[in-house]
């Protein structure tokens, strides 16, 4: 198979299904943010990664919906300017996928979804309390892709607190991926542990 993009952007659905089934497995970020009415609104990214280490930085990308309206988590990080990731785990997966119903902006995914919020330190919105890892962020930037159906917006979001439940810490201070338990997103509706793993030491001669 070969596919020039540009003679499909019409496509643009099939070929966001097809990358997404090699871009992968992606982390997924449950983003917690606040409206301007203060309604706490919740949704799972996969489109997340980290993208400096010095300042520490985030990105996370919501496209405009078919109809080319924002996603709520746009609108609030715009308006706001910070919000929340909580960690996806295996314990809270099925309860992150629900946030992903598209909820008017009025709904407060935590109480469709039973999560339970709890107060950030340095931010407004709220964390996940059931999720082991969540960090606080405000808004560097948004950076735009077009505001047709599917264009992406990347949140740039500088970490400013990151939260870590000790019972995941190995000797190292580090987290322990086995007790972490992060599940990553594939393409279609397929999902993967991360608790199968292996070790690769980066070379230490050229
Ligand atoms: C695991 C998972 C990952 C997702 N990743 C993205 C993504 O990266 N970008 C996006 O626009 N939508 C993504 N979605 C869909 C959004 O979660 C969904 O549109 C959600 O309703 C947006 O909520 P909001 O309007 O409250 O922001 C994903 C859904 C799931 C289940």
């Amino acid at each position: 198979m070969y596919i020039d993009t540009r003679e499909h952007e019409s496509d643009w659905q099939r070929t966001y299904r097809l990358l997404i089934t090699f871009i992968q497995p992606r982390p997924i970020a449950l983003v917690s943010t606040l409206s301007q009415d203060g309604v706490r609104n919740l949704a799972p990214f996969s489109l997340y990664n980290l993208v400096s280490a010095n300042p520490p930085v985030v990105m996370v990308a919501p496209s405009f919906r078919r109809d080319r309206s924002s996603k709520d988590t746009l609108r609030n990080v715009e308006a706001a300017g910070e919000f929340v990731v909580a960690t996806v785990t295996q314990a809270i997966v099925e309860r992150a996928n629900q946030c992903a119903y598209e909820y008017p902006p009025d709904i407060d995914e935590f109480d469709k979804s039973g999560l339970t919020p709890a107060p950030a330190s340095l931010v407004g919105p709220p964390l996940v309390k059931e999720s082991p890892v969540n960090i606080e962020c405000s808004l560097l930037e948004i950076k735009r892709f077009g505001d047709q159906p599917g264009s992406g917006s990347v949140i740039f979001g500088r970490i400013l607190a990151i939260h870590v439940d000790d019972y995941l810490l190995a000797d190292d201070g580090l987290i322990d991926p086995d007790k972490l338990e992060a599940i990553g997103r594939m393409g279609r509706c397929t999902y993967v542990r991360t608790t199968e793993h292996f070790d690769l030491p980066l070379p230490t001669q050229g």
